[in-house]
């Protein structure tokens, strides 16, 4: 078994504390997945009666492009952690990086015993401690738990107080609390309304008004969560073209579903992210995966006309970032349309891109079959949203119709008791009209402007090869200087093996609040150009101290 992201995040030797409690999160990759697929060679591999690692034709055979990620990790290979190290010109050697990374880690654990204790207490009763699977996901010797998140801000139950970077992994990237207006309303809706009818309200008819409006879709329903919306979509696109397979790129992520939670660590290998048998089936059933920006392998998917749907984000943001190369989004849609694929754009991450998303950016809108958005779509408050074509909608109406005795009931299998609830729907009501507005962004974009200046100018004092990426407002800071197109590129740029860790560290222990799965900085509309100003002087010292200064 080769080296998992687990292995080199041993920080908790410091304290002697537990060892990490979880495979590595969701956003970037599994890496425990990475690592039994990776010493299973080709051949069906089997945990328990589960086959999680199965050579098959539904992954692309293609050659993956490794060109550009060897070039700073030679032996780089997806289906192995310790590959992906990026080799810096004049940067620290790994042992040392990691030693320092264990330094700020044991010195920020130190700094949170009151965190250690309440996850001991909780162990007993859920597990990992915590309610929550992503809350187990920050891969610390111990969990944190927090008292509060506010504004700009988050303490932990230690007292130790944050700039929140972070904002629950994008749900709330437009402010904790009341200075978010569709937070506000909620509350005063909670108080004076309640929220579960099980009856439309005119919230309904102007969020449905504004979402065509905004994202293009005609027709629109609820979810709770992106994840569902998902499901729903894969769902209905089965339904309108009778097809049984789903198309995913390499290394997406759509929420917790079993057809797009699984990878393809080497040509013609489909491998789920994890080793649980958690899901029925065989590995590869229902799932084809491509290699992102290959249109000719998309094509040899497509071309037996089993697959119901392409679902896909506009820009890859989970696995670090990788962009569509021109051609890239035309190709696809035209591929959907010759062998009568359908086509998703999740826009659960990529809304930070602007007031209409990356869709909105890369001028998408109203050209795919299905658009879905969670999270921050209704300002952190539970809800989701899936558009569609007219075609789909009127066809998905007249069958339910027609099917008879008891399908309304049926119906329930595309939402549940909460989906349409008073206050997801007036959550994203405001959403839609104060907080996606030009007038946030603008205010935004001017602080990211200035933070991604201010952090170049800093890479160039120190002369490190790193770079800053922005998707409006989420900025990612990349140890490498060559823009990714593929999934690997985007894994060697996020620094896992010592310049990941050492950042995160650092940055945990001097209060700032980042994501656990990679270099990902978000600008909410409360944060001063005081909390700029001290992010930049923490990355002048992270820069400084990886280059050896
Ligand atoms: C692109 C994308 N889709 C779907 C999801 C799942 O969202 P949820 O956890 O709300 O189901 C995420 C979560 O990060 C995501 O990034």
């Amino acid at each position: 078994m080769k080296q998992s992201r687990r292995d080199f995040m041993k920080v908790s030797s410091l304290l002697a504390l537990a060892p990490m409690a979880a495979g590595f999160g969701m956003s970037a990759f599994r890496g425990t997945a990475m690592a039994s697929t990776s010493g299973a060679g080709s051949e069906a591999v089997k945990a328990g009666a589960n086959e999680y690692f199965k050579k098959s034709p539904m992954a692309s055979g293609r050659p993956f492009d490794y060109s550009m990620a060897r070039r700073w990790a030679p032996n780089a290979d997806l289906s192995d952690f310790a590959s992906v190290f990026p080799q810096i010109p004049g940067g620290i050697a790994q042992d040392k990086l990691l030693k320092l990374a264990e330094e700020e880690m044991g010195q920020w654990m130190a700094k949170t015993q009151k965190s250690d204790e309440m996850q001991k207490r909780g162990m007993k009763h859920m597990p990992w401690g915590v309610f929550g699977c992503y809350q187990k996901d920050w891969e610390t010797p111990h969990l944190l738990f927090a008292e509060r998140c506010m504004g700009n801000k988050l303490w932990d139950v230690d007292g130790n107080e944050y700039i929140d970077l972070n904002f629950g992994d994008t749900p709330d990237m437009y402010g904790h609390g009341p200075e978010n207006p569709a937070v506000k309303a909620c509350a005063k809706r909670m108080l004076e309304d309640g929220i579960s009818p099980m009856m439309g309200n005119e919230d309904q008819l102007v969020v449905a008004e504004l979402l065509a409006e905004n994202f293009g879709q005609p027709y629109w329903m609820h979810a709770m969560t992106a994840s569902d919306a998902n499901r729903y979509v894969l769902a209905i696109a089965r339904h309108h073209t009778g097809r049984p397979n789903v198309a995913i790129p390499n290394c997406t992520y759509h929420g917790t579903i079993d057809e797009t939670q699984k990878m393809m660590p080497e040509p013609g290998v489909i491998a789920r992210w994890h080793d649980l048998g958690i899901y029925h089936g065989e590995v590869d059933q229902g799932t084809k995966i491509f290699n992102w920006n290959d249109l000719e392998g998309l094509e040899e998917l497509l071309k037996d006309r089993t697959v119901a749907i392409v679902m896909m984000e506009p820009v890859m943001s989970n696995f670090g970032w990788a962009w569509p190369k021109p051609g890239w989004h035309e190709g696809v849609r035209a591929l959907c349309k010759k062998y009568g694929t359908l086509l998703c754009y999740d826009e659960t991450h990529t809304i930070s891109g602007g007031p209409a998303g990356m869709i909105g950016e890369l001028d998408l809108k109203g050209k795919s079959d299905f658009w879905t958005c969670g999270k921050a779509i209704s300002s952190g408050i539970p809800g989701a949203v899936y558009g569609m074509s007219e075609a789909v909608a009127k066809k998905l109406q007249k069958d339910q119709g027609e099917i008879g005795f008891l399908t309304g009931a049926g119906l329930g299998f595309l939402g549940n008791a909460l989906c349409g609830n008073t206050l997801s729907t007036l959550a994203l009501r405001v959403t839609l009209e104060e907080v996606l507005t030009e007038k946030t962004f603008a205010k935004i974009n001017k602080n990211v402007a200035y933070m991604k200046s201010e952090m170049e100018r800093v890479n160039k004092k120190y002369k490190a090869p790193y770079r800053i990426e922005t998707m409006g407002n989420r900025l990612c800071y990349h140890f490498i200087p060559e823009q990714a197109f593929e999934p690997l590129g985007g894994l060697i740029q996020v620094g896992f093996g010592g310049l990941f860790e050492f950042s995160h560290a650092y940055l945990w222990n001097r209060g700032f609040l980042l994501m656990p799965y990679f270099n990902m900085v978000i600008v909410a509309p409360q944060h001063t150009k005081a909390d700029t100003d001290k992010f930049i002087a923490a990355w002048d010292d992270i820069v400084r101290i990886t280059m050896n200064g």
